[in-house]
């Protein structure tokens, strides 16, 4: 059927359009309603998010973090290790929407695929030449060879990671839209939850035999 585009019906389908556009370039958490908020982490209560310190015990100290200053320990199985800047190892980001990691990697270390639910990610190499590469939900593969200076972004909840496919070490720092953007990290999350996902749903999902679910899984049992 061709609606005119006099009918009322076409006005008002382009009226629901405008108004509907803004939603998605929405931030990842919401607005602040004061400048700051210092979570107390100790509270015993928390409503999406950490209720704030009494501004009385606020000092400048609660605006800075230096957890960036050292290199990571890259010895995991994944040869990579990330340091959070996120509210709870700095909790002047509480309510702000914003946090980062610092990511170290060891010559062929990993970061491995993982999504956050709650962030897009965008990230700077500032060492090494990293593979950077993440999946849409149409299941597409984009993919780059990053060195330093360059950089990246990944559409929030999507499945991604980066590789250091230099000879040296690597670095990279990345950037959130939320406090606390959460990590999904799937081999981990699959093979290593806890209670653990019963092998026979395993099995089915990746079309293998037992014994090789079970070899997976203890590879991430510590
Ligand atoms: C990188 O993907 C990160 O989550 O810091
Ligand atoms: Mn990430």
């Amino acid at each position: 059927m061709i609606i005119p585009s006099s009918s009322p019906f076409h006005m008002l389908s382009c009226l629901v359009m405008l108004l509907l556009l803004p939603f998605p370039s929405f931030s990842a958490d919401p607005d602040a309603l004061q400048d700051f908020c210092i979570a107390n982490l100790n509270a015993s209560i928390s409503v999406n998010g950490f209720p704030c310190k009494p501004a009385s015990e606020v000092t400048s100290d609660n605006f800075f973090f230096d957890g960036f200053t050292k290199e990571g320990n890259t010895s995991s199985i994944f040869g990579s290790h990330i340091t959070s800047g996120n509210v709870f190892s700095f909790p002047g980001l509480n309510t702000l929407g914003i946090s980062m990691n610092r990511v170290d990697f060891a010559p062929g270390g990993m970061n491995p695929p993982h999504s956050h639910p709650r962030a897009s990610e965008t990230g700077v190499v500032i060492k090494g030449k990293l593979l950077v590469g993440f999946v849409t939900t149409g299941n597409v593969y984009h993919s780059k060879v990053l060195s330093a200076g360059e950089m990246f972004v990944i559409p929030r909840g999507l499945v991604h990671f980066q590789k250091n496919v230099g000879k040296k070490k690597a670095l990279a720092f990345t950037a959130f839209n939320s406090h606390w953007a959460g990590s999904v990290v799937l081999p981990l999350n699959i093979f290593a939850s806890k209670p653990s996902i019963p092998d026979h749903v395993l099995t089915k999902a990746f079309q293998v035999e037992e014994d090789i679910i079970h070899t997976i899984k203890s590879k991430f049992s510590s």
